[in-house]
């Protein structure tokens, strides 16, 4: 499917990014720009800023920048056809889809995620076979798995074969290289492809928009060489620490009851989905990471951690406070008899008695006293510090205050211990918090990757940070100043390839008269680079901002910016001749006693001098 370019722009002009992003993000008026908590790293001082002039986003913070439709494939995790289309949506505008694609033009994830539909239904297909997934079928239905599930989950089988999926995908003129990128095939020594999976049960991943971006393989077999689970690679459509296995299935139960379960397995969200217990979401198996949990949280910030009761279950639980509390989430942690998981009691016990149990959640202070009691902590008055210790810490991790004292409160009753000491302990906490917080903004605050230098030349150095200068005014994406600059320089004289690379797109979009920064942001694809873009317009209206107050008057702005760039190329066309000055002298060095040579270069010396002279006195020159 294509949305054509004017389309799309269309829609882009229609459409006020502080309006979209204000529906995802709390965005207070700051000068001329909004600002915000970032929405894609976890902070206390809003460091996310949202331009209306420019239309594009930029966090000060992680660095993420874009237009609109990166902002909501980003929060959404979703396609660039669909951000276009939510967008068009709100906006009002109708969308005739054209499918008059060719191949190669279609968007590159589009393609991807064509590939994990392709396998999806050739794995569900393979379960239904009666021949290849007879021995599949019969496992899950041991399993108690009704057909029902199985289809809404999408669950499939991979045969016992190394082949299987391969012929299929070379008939149906699947990219196999493309295959191979998502961990549907691999290479062997001898360069053959062959099947990933095999002789496992397939659990197709979902976005929380419903695309299939990965897969998990349960093996069939009782072996303890080989890995029960076979996961799909991080891709460009998955990130594992961003998704939560489940959650486009149940978000609106989930939204509606305001409360979630986690689970630890794939098999322990199905049996509950089946159970008609639909609140759920799954880690796959690790404790929970900050991505997961904000993702979570657009749906509730109430959840019930429920893993196993086995060590490593109770480590991950022990683990998944920590993200929680830091955002702000209500806890609660129910550990389940010894053996069970949340599958195997529920499938016993039915659903009521599910219930039953679940209401029977602790906070997360009793949770930890009694995961300390049982690893013997408080019968040894060194570890028992230690426990007490773990436990302030824990508290320091919730951000409220007045629920932090109470907590505070709670646990120097239920210790004996003296108010006072838990709070200067906590204290202490608070700060060691406050300084790891700082450490980490400033790393994450660091400028993303630049561009590299540029390589060894006469005035190396200098052509670079001028080059800088260059690309800096080239962004504010004005046909005057571009129509200034690209009079004296064009693309193809950067040295820095990736300048050269980002100039000759501003070019195109000069020329083509369709210069606009929320455009240029969608066709940079070097994800730093476009860091680096929305960074630079960014601090330019802070700047430009200092100035608005200074003058009161936007017209000055511009003209600045228009001067500033003349400036440039008087600069560009100094070092211009200070290079070709300096070519000469090397020439006049080597020329030695060829008196005619050694005459024309002066000449052309002295006139390159006087050039530069004249551009150093003179400010209104006909070059510009
Ligand atoms: P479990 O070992 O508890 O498996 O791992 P399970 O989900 O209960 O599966 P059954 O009931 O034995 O069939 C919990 C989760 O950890 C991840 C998977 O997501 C699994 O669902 N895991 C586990 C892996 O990714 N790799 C593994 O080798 C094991
Ligand atoms: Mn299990």
């Amino acid at each position: 499917m294509r949305i054509p370019q004017d389309k799309i722009e269309d829609i882009r002009n229609s459409t006020d990014i502080v309006d979209v992003i204000s529906g995802y993000v709390q965005l207070k008026k700051r000068g001329r720009s909004f600002i915000g908590l970032c929405p894609f790293h976890t902070e206390k001082t809003p460091s996310f800023t949202v331009s209306p002039e420019k239309q594009i986003f930029h966090c000060f913070g992680c660095h993420k920048g874009g237009n609109v439709f990166s902002f909501l494939m980003e929060y959404k995790s979703i396609s660039f056809i669909e951000a276009v289309q939510e967008t068009a949506e709100s906006a009002g505008i109708k969308l005739e889809l054209t499918s008059d694609e060719k191949p190669g033009e279609k968007d590159k994830l589009e393609e991807l995620y064509e590939i994990n539909v392709f396998a999806a239904k050739f794995f569900s297909g393979m379960l239904a076979d009666k021949g290849k997934g007879t021995k599949a079928s019969e496992y899950l239905t041991g399993r108690n798995l009704k057909t029902k599930s199985l289809k809404s989950f999408g669950i499939g089988f991979a045969p016992d074969s190394w082949d299987n999926f391969l012929e299929h995908a070379k008939k149906g003129g699947i990219n196999l290289d493309d295959a191979q990128t998502l961990g549907l095939l691999d290479t062997n020594d001898k360069g053959k492809k062959y099947d990933k999976f095999r002789n496992r049960i397939i659990f197709p991943i979902f976005s929380p928009n419903g695309r299939v971006i990965a897969f998990g393989g349960r093996t069939l077999e009782n072996r303890k060489d080989i890995a029960k689970y076979l996961n799909s690679p991080e891709s460009e459509i998955y990130q594992k620490r961003r998704s939560l296995y489940g959650l486009y299935h149940s978000k609106e139960e989930i939204r509606k009851l305001d409360r979630a379960i986690l689970v630890e397995g794939y098999m322990d969200l199905i049996s509950l989905f089946q159970a008609g217990i639909k609140n759920v979401v799954a880690s796959s198996g690790t404790a929970l990471t900050p991505e997961q949990v904000r993702l979570l949280s657009r749906y509730t910030k109430n959840i019930l951690v429920l893993f196993d009761a086995d060590p490593a279950g109770q480590k991950a639980a022990e683990r998944s406070i920590e993200v929680l509390l830091k955002q702000d989430f209500a806890v609660k942690i129910l550990t389940l008899p010894d053996g069970e998981d949340p599958d195997s009691y529920v499938t016993k016990y039915g659903k009521e008695k599910f219930l039953e149990i679940s209401e029977k959640g602790v906070d997360f202070l009793e949770f930890l006293s009694e995961y300390f009691t049982s690893k013997g902590m408080f019968d040894d008055p060194a570890k028992e510090t230690e426990a007490i210790r773990k436990l302030v810490e824990t508290v320091s991790w919730i951000s409220d205050e007045l629920k932090r004292s109470l907590t505070i409160k709670n646990i120097a009753g239920k210790y004996k211990l003296r108010e006072r000491l838990l709070e200067s302990e906590l204290d202490k906490y608070l700060k060691q918090n406050r300084v790891r917080e700082n450490i980490q903004n400033k790393r994450e605050n660091q400028a993303p990757a630049l561009p590299e230098q540029a390589p060894e030349g006469p005035s190396k150095g200098k052509v670079s940070s001028v080059e800088k200068d260059i690309i800096n005014a080239l962004l504010e994406c004005d046909d005057e100043i571009a129509g200034i600059i690209f009079d004296h320089f064009l693309p193809e004289e950067f040295k820095d390839d990736s300048f050269r690379k980002l100039a000759e797109l501003i070019y195109k979009n000069f020329t083509e008269h369709t210069l606009s920064l929320p455009r240029l942001m969608e066709q940079i694809e070097d994800e730093n680079f476009k860091k680096y873009v929305s960074s630079v317009v960014m601090n330019f209206d802070e700047i430009s901002h200092k100035r608005w107050e200074e003058f009161t008057d936007p017209e000055r702005i511009r003209n600045d910016k228009v001067a500033w760039s003349k400036d440039l190329v008087k600069k560009i066309n100094l070092i211009r001749l200070s290079e070709r000055i300096n070519e000469i002298n090397n020439r006049i060095a080597g020329a030695e006693n060829d008196h005619e040579k050694l005459f024309n270069l002066f000449k052309e010396k002295k006139e390159l001098e006087e050039e530069k002279k004249n551009i150093h006195n003179n400010d209104n020159l006909a070059l510009y």
